[in-house]
């Protein structure tokens, strides 16, 4: 939810810390702040806002040092204010942290540290951190051994970075939280993304749960907190590239997104056979499949379903990850779960995985983060190759799940090759689709739709999770009330909403078109004001959006031009199409 960042070397800290913090207000943009220690001690900047609103009230490179840590915020525990925000810092001043997660027993700890005489300044959770250090560290252990102990203390899930003024020290800690280390030419960085520091260095260290970084100028030592010992985590490069991590010549991430996804396309067709057929391998043996994700992925996994069912003859069931423990009951060592997550830190998505280990099952995942925890917990996973997906909207991450679904259920049928050629083909129709003229023409639609308040969207069969994906695009983005239908279903009550001139999108396709445009024409009865997406025009349509018939893949195609669509909406509307408001990328809490 919230992005964390550090840096420990021998450059200015305080524009690398502003940069991340750019990069990572995806994750959160209530407020952010930045500590620095400085010449003169450390030094705290923080507000409510966005990062370069605030960058202009308070001048985040004013203090110079080499040694700083920063963070966005997205509002848990207290209020959107100035004291809630982070950094916060210790009673005697030295001790300063950022904080990504929550502290669960934080009441009981603020009880203990007040009757210790301590005093809190904020609402937050977080706050508990340092002075319980500071607690410590009064009573004789060095900082390193107080932290320790303090996380001891408490409970619940996070990913911290914390300074120590007099110290010139940094240490991180990750529970449960992301956290990872980007290290360079004598110096080190901390986030709780790669994005963050990616200008700078493409060598990780993806940290295991409970690992404690210890970094000072004799460079960083990790401390596993559960084997109570030192350990060695791999240095790996990764092939993200700092340009991926930037908007270049557009001006959203959204758009920039929107428009790469042929070349994420492509790159799902090229990927190895080997670990697809590894993966249908699994499904094939297992005795019960089960899909889990939440929101986006989850519309990715719902088109599994149909995916499998059509193309592999093969019954796969579904659930939304938050809801999957509720049903752990069916599942027995026999059983395979299958996770997707665009960023593997899904806190739903990770209990739905965690419910299926403890009852002996498999566990396979499609993420796009190397080294999320997902990807760390799972038997097996295929990444998605989409690139960073910066945009708190998911969009590519989206059509390359659906992509990699497809190659799934094909390898079932024993036509991968034939799955891989119809993938590569479609790349290149996604280019036109996402073309300015197409822009362009979706901008009238948008134009048009610009001041309703109510829209409705159909389809049947793929086309059904299709329409659930669009109103959840529509409505993230340009807060107009979207609610998706399949096709036949509408009339079992909903269409009592429907006046003269509520717009209605129809998704259409050569298999279910006259069972759709039925539909469209019952909504057209009541005045309804309908939008055809599809192969083939018709009379009932007030507006038509072309997409070619691609029988399966019906579904990539027909989402680009409502991705579009949500963004032109939330650009007429005013609204900022890669922050909406409330919305964080990475659920990291439950
Ligand atoms: C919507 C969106 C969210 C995510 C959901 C799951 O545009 O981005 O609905 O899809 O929070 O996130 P991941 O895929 O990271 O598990």
């Amino acid at each position: 939810m919230c992005g964390i960042i550090g840096y420990f070397g021998n450059r200015n800290a305080a524009p690398i810390i502003l940069e991340g913090l750019r990069r990572l207000e995806y994750r959160g943009y209530d407020s952010a702040g930045m500590a620095i220690i400085t010449n003169n001690g450390v030094k705290i900047k923080k507000d409510v806002g966005k990062v370069d609103e605030i960058h202009a009230r308070l001048n985040f490179l004013e203090h110079e040092g080499n040694i700083a840590i920063g963070h966005t915020r997205w509002a848990t525990h207290g209020g959107v204010t100035r004291e809630n925000a982070h950094p916060h810092i210790s009673n005697n001043g030295k001790i300063v942290i950022v904080h990504n997660g929550i502290i669960e027993n934080f009441q009981e700890q603020r009880k203990f540290l007040t009757s210790q005489g301590f005093k809190f300044y904020s609402q937050t959770d977080t706050e508990t951190i340092p002075n319980t250090i500071e607690y410590h560290m009064r009573r004789g252990y060095d900082f390193f051994e107080a932290v320790k102990r303090s996380l001891r203390h408490l409970d619940g899930q996070y990913a911290i970075v914390l300074i120590h003024e007099d110290e010139k020290k940094l240490v991180a800690v990750r529970k449960e939280a992301p956290l990872v280390i980007g290290v360079g030419e004598g110096e080190y960085f901390v986030a709780s993304d790669i994005p963050a520091f990616l200008e700078h260095t493409k060598n990780v260290i993806f940290l295991e749960e409970k690992d404690m970084v210890m970094i000072d100028k004799d460079g960083l030592k990790i401390f596993n907190l559960i084997k109570d010992s030192f350990v060695e985590r791999p240095i790996v490069s990764i092939d993200w590239n700092a340009e991926q991590a930037k908007k270049g010549e557009f001006d959203h991430f959204f758009m920039k997104e929107i428009v790469e996804q042929t070349e994420v396309i492509s790159r799902i067709a090229k990927l190895e056979d080997g670990l697809i057929k590894d993966i249908a391998d699994e499904i094939r043996k297992a005795k019960g499949t089960y899909i889990v994700a939440c929101g986006t992925a989850a519309h990715a996994s719902m088109h599994g379903v149909y995916l499998f069912s059509r193309i592999a003859k093969k019954h796969i069931n579904f659930c939304i990850a938050s809801e999957f423990p509720h049903f752990k009951h069916f599942l027995t060592p026999e059983s395979l779960v299958i996770a997707v997550s665009q960023s593997g830190e899904t806190a739903d998505t990770l209990a739905a995985i965690r419910a299926a280990k403890s009852a002996g099952a498999k566990v396979i995942s499609i993420t796009n983060v190397m080294g999320s925890t997902l990807m760390r917990e799972s038997d097996k996973s295929i990444l998605q190759r989409a690139g960073p997906e910066i945009c708190v909207v998911s969009t590519k991450a989206y059509t390359s799940q659906l992509a990699i679904l497809y190659l799934l259920a094909c390898e079932l049928a024993g036509k991968l090759d034939e799955g891989k050629e119809k993938i590569r083909e479609l790349g290149r129709y996604i280019y036109y689709l996402t073309s300015i003229n197409m822009r362009k023409y979706l901008k009238q639609l948008a134009e048009k739709l610009r001041y309703t308040e109510h829209l409705y969207l159909i389809g049947r069969g793929l086309q059904y999770p299709t329409a659930l994906e669009a109103a959840l695009k529509i409505k993230e983005v340009s807060y107009i009330h979207a609610e998706a239908y399949a096709g036949g279903e509408l009339k079992h009550g909903t269409i009592a909403l429907i006046e003269h001139g509520t717009p209605c999108i129809v998704f259409t396709s050569e298999e279910n078109e006259k069972e759709i445009i039925s539909n469209a024409m019952e909504l057209k009865a009541r005045g309804a004001y309908i939008i055809g997406v599809g192969p083939r025009n018709n009379d009932v349509f007030d507006f038509f959006i072309k997409v070619r018939e691609a029988g399966e893949l019906n579904s990539i195609c027909q989402i680009i031009p409502m991705q579009i669509l949500a963004y032109q909406l939330a650009i007429l509307r005013g609204c900022d199409p890669d922050k909406p408001r409330n919305l964080a990328k990475a659920v990291v809490v439950k």
